[in-house]
């Protein structure tokens, strides 16, 4: 079985890429094969609205048509079982990049008629946001809202959706060298140690879940 994390940080090693590595540890320590690809080493554009993917007939019909240095990887996700997406939350909602490339991924699958609305095949999707407010001023400004709406969008396409949110996350190693009074430092680093890790646990269990899952189903 075969898992994918997709990174929609354009930070390699840090919150959003060591949440992703997580699930993926958990996935392999269940018998998977995994791989994770950083969307910001890519060349890509978001949906250009051809609907070559829903052209009677077409050559690319059920596939995006668009052929970039996404494409690669929108083949990967077709050939995976179970698939993370991770991102930073930039101004109340995922970055650009990894909505471009939720774009590509969602509109290929997505038919318009009232019964069979994808051509997905089922799978298991983890969708991990990370981000600087606490967990109440996520609520308070409507995150969850952001966040099941983006779930909602997979659960119509791949059939299912899972959400893991880590919060409060540490934005820089060393806070003295940014003009960042906003912060409560100690906190941030408190949470660092303490609370992130928990937050990695969750994503290690889900990896292990989709993983196992997957395996008694194939
Ligand atoms: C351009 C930009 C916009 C951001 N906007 C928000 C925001 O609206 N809400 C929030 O909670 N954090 C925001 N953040 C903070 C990041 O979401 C947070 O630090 C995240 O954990 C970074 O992920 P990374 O460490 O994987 O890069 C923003 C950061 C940047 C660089």
């Amino acid at each position: 079985m075969k898992v994918i994390a997709v990174n929609g940080s354009p930070r390699k090693s840090w919150n959003t890429a060591t949440l992703l590595n997580s699930a993926l540890e958990g996935a392999a320590s269940a018998g998977a094969s995994t791989e994770i690809v950083h969307l910001y080493d890519l060349d890509f554009k978001g949906c250009t609205s051809c609907f070559g993917c829903k052209l009677r007939g077409g050559t690319s019909y059920g596939k995006c048509a668009l052929r970039d240095e996404l494409t690669p990887l929108l083949e990967k996700i077709e050939g995976a079982d179970a698939f993370f997406i991770g991102s930073p939350i930039y101004f109340g909602n995922v970055t650009g990049v990894t909505r471009s490339f939720m774009e590509r991924l969602l509109f290929q699958y997505l038919v318009y008629s009232r019964e069979d609305r994808s051509l997905a095949q089922k799978k298991q999707v983890g969708l991990i946001f990370t981000m600087n407010l606490s967990d109440s001023m996520a609520k308070e400004r409507g995150y969850d809202l952001v966040f099941d709406s983006t779930a909602r969008s997979f659960k119509i396409i791949f059939g299912s959706a899972e959400i893991i949110s880590s919060t409060d996350t540490l934005q820089f190693e060393d806070y003295s060298r940014y003009v960042a009074s906003l912060f409560d430092v100690a906190e941030k680093k408190r949470r660092r140690e303490e609370e992130f890790p928990k937050d990695c646990k969750r994503t290690f269990d889900l990896g292990v879940k989709f993983a196992s899952e997957t395996g008694s189903a194939s």
